[in-house]
């Protein structure tokens, strides 16, 4: 169990690490929070600290995900912890994978370094998906591609993708803690996004490249 509370305190560490807030302050001075959107996510660092700021944070919030994942994973590979695992460890595995997962979803969004805010966990979202079955990723990112391609609203896509999310993890015949996971997680993230669903059902969430 040690170890588990090991993973899961880097997992949240990971998913807090708040870029663009750390960004916003680095380049302009500014709490990116208090701008925008209020997100720390990149589609707000897009409008208010430009281009390669936004897709310098989509990287680094994405590999979050990825790292928080992949560090569990090779975590409870070693043969320090496998010999000291219960019984059973192994059909538990996919599940203290599945948590770690949504800590690191979660962290993102209620960063301990800045009070416990953040950004909208999509970027995030999409790393820990990408580590955990990278079809799923594959898919879902194709899908954030296509209707953000024919909407120009980051909002939409990123709420369509985590409908997604559900759906491939179930297409793709993933184990059940990780499709469990995936609606956890779309849950999050769509609740993060209640603003701009609100402006979405108002017609007045902005598109990107229009604001
Ligand atoms: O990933 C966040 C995005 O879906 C929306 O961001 O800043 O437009 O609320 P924002």
């Amino acid at each position: 169990i040690g170890y588990s509370l090991l993973a899961g305190a880097i997992a949240y560490l990971c998913g807090a690490i708040p870029t663009g807030y750390w960004l916003g302050r680095l380049l302009k001075g500014v709490d990116i929070r208090e701008l925008g959107s209020g997100s720390t996510g990149a589609t707000n660092v897009l409008r208010t600290l430009g281009k390669l700021p936004a897709l310098a944070v989509l990287l680094i919030d994405l590999l979050k995900g990825v790292a928080a994942v992949v560090l569990a994973y090779w975590l409870f590979s070693l043969p320090a912890v496998i010999a000291t695992a219960p019984a059973g460890f192994k059909a538990w595995l996919p599940w203290e994978i599945a948590i770690i997962a949504l800590i690191a979803i979660v962290g993102h969004s209620r960063s301990i370094w800045i009070r416990f805010t953040g950004g909208k966990s999509a970027a995030t979202g999409l790393g820990v998906l990408l580590a955990l079955s990278w079809p799923v990723g594959l898919g879902v990112a194709i899908s954030f591609g296509v209707v953000l391609a024919m909407s120009r609203i980051v909002s939409l896509s990123s709420i369509v993708a985590a409908v997604m999310a559900v759906v491939l993890m179930a297409m793709f015949h993933q184990p059940m803690a990780f499709l469990l996971m995936a609606i956890a997680g779309a849950l999050f993230v769509i609740l993060r996004h209640t603003a701009n669903i609100r402006r979405l059902l108002a017609g007045t969430e902005a598109r990107i490249g229009s604001s």
